[in-house]
C-alpha cells in the first residue's frame, strides 16, 4: 500500500491518483516517486485503466523535489540517485495522463506535471523552476519540457530568475490547456480523463506516440511515424466499429483490439 500517493479506481476508466505529503506540500523524495512509478507500472498493465489523473492538494501539486532529502545526497550520491529510474519509469508510462493542478507547481513538481500529456490548472496555481535560487538547476526535465511548452523566451525567464508564473501566464503560454476555479479542477481533468477514456485504445496510444514524436524529432520522421501509424490502425476491430457506428448513427463501443 503506497503511503504518500491516494489511489482511487478505475472507476469510467481513469484511475486517479492524488499525491500525499501534507506536511511537506507535497515534496517528491524518493519513496513517493518509488509509489508513483509503481502505481503507474501496475496501470499499464490494467485494461481498466484507459487514462490516469495525477493531482495534489488545494494548496500545492507539489513544491518540488524534497530538499531536506536532497541536502543529504553529495555529488556521488546524486550520480547514484534512485529517482532518476523512476522519473524514467514515469516518462515511459504509455497511457494519457491528465494533470490537476492547484496551488505550488514548482521544480520536480512543475517537472512532474510536465511529464502529463494534458494540464489543467485552477486560476490560483503558479508554476515555477525554483532551483536556481538553490544554487542548483531543474533536473528532471524541466530545461527541455518547459522550452517545448512555453518557448525559451518565457522558459528562460523561469530557470534563470526562480520566479513562478500564474495559471493565466501558463494557459497563454500553452503550458497548460485549461484553466478552472480551484475547487473544479480535478473534476475537469477527471471528465477530460473519461473522454479519453471512452476512445479507442490503440488509436489513443498511437495517437499520442506521434504527438510525442512533434516535441522530439524532424517534421519528416514525425510525419512518417504518422503515417504509419495512421496506417497500422486500419487493421483493428476498433476502427471498424468506429465506423460502423457511424453509419449507423449510434455511439461506438470499443474493445482494445
Ligand atoms: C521539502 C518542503 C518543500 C520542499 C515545502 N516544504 N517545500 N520540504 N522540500 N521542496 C515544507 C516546508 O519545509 C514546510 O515544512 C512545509 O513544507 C510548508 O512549507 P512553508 O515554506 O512553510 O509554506 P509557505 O510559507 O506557504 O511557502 C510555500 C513555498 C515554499 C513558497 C512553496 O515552501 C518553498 O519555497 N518551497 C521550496 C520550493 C522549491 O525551491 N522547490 C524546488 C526544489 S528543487 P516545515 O516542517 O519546515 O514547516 C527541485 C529540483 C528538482 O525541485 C530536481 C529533480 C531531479
Amino acid at each position: 500500500m503506497p503511503n504518500h500517493l491516494i489511489i482511487e479506481g478505475p472507476q469510467l476508466g481513469v484511475l486517479r491518483i492524488a499525491l500525499h505529503r501534507p506536511e511537506a506540500l507535497n515534496a517528491l523524495n524518493t519513496a513517493l516517486l518509488a509509489e508513483l512509478a509503481e502505481t503507474l507500472a501496475v496501470a499499464e498493465k490494467d485494461a481498466e485503466v484507459r487514462a490516469v489523473v495525477i493531482t495534489g492538494s488545494q494548496r500545492a501539486f507539489a513544491a518540488g523535489a524534497d530538499i531536506k532529502e536532497m541536502a543529504a545526497r553529495d555529488l556521488v550520491g546524486m550520480l547514484e540517485d534512485p529517482r532518476q529510474r523512476h522519473w524514467a519509469a514515469i516518462a515511459r508510462f504509455n497511457k494519457p495522463i491528465v494533470a490537476a493542478v492547484n496551488g505550488f507547481c514548482l521544480g520536480g513538481g512543475c517537472e512532474l506535471a510536465m511529464h502529463a500529456d494534458i494540464l489543467i490548472a485552477g486560476e490560483d496555481a503558479r508554476f515555477g523552476q525554483p532551483e536556481i535560487n538553490l544554487g542548483i538547476m531543474p533536473g528532471a526535465g524541466g530545461t527541455q519540457r518547459l522550452v517545448r511548452a512555453v518557448g525559451k523566451a518565457l522558459a528562460t525567464q523561469m530557470v534563470l530568475t526562480g520566479e513562478p508564473i500564474s495559471a493565466r501566464r501558463a494557459l497563454e503560454a500553452g503550458l497548460v490547456s485549461e484553466i478552472t476555479q480551484p475547487e473544479l479542477t480535478v473534476e475537469r481533468a477527471l471528465a477530460v480523463a473519461e473522454t479519453i477514456a471512452t476512445k479507442a485504445p490503440l488509436a489513443v496510444r498511437l495517437a499520442r506516440e506521434a504527438l510525442h514524436k512533434a516535441e522530439d524529432t524532424d517534421l519528416a520522421t514525425g510525419l512518417r511515424f504518422e503515417r504509419h501509424a495512421f496506417t497500422l490502425l486500419a487493421g483493428t476491430q476498433d476502427r471498424e466499429e468506429g465506423i460502423r457506428a457511424f453509419q449507423e448513427k449510434r455511439p461506438a463501443t470499443f474493445n482494445g483490439h
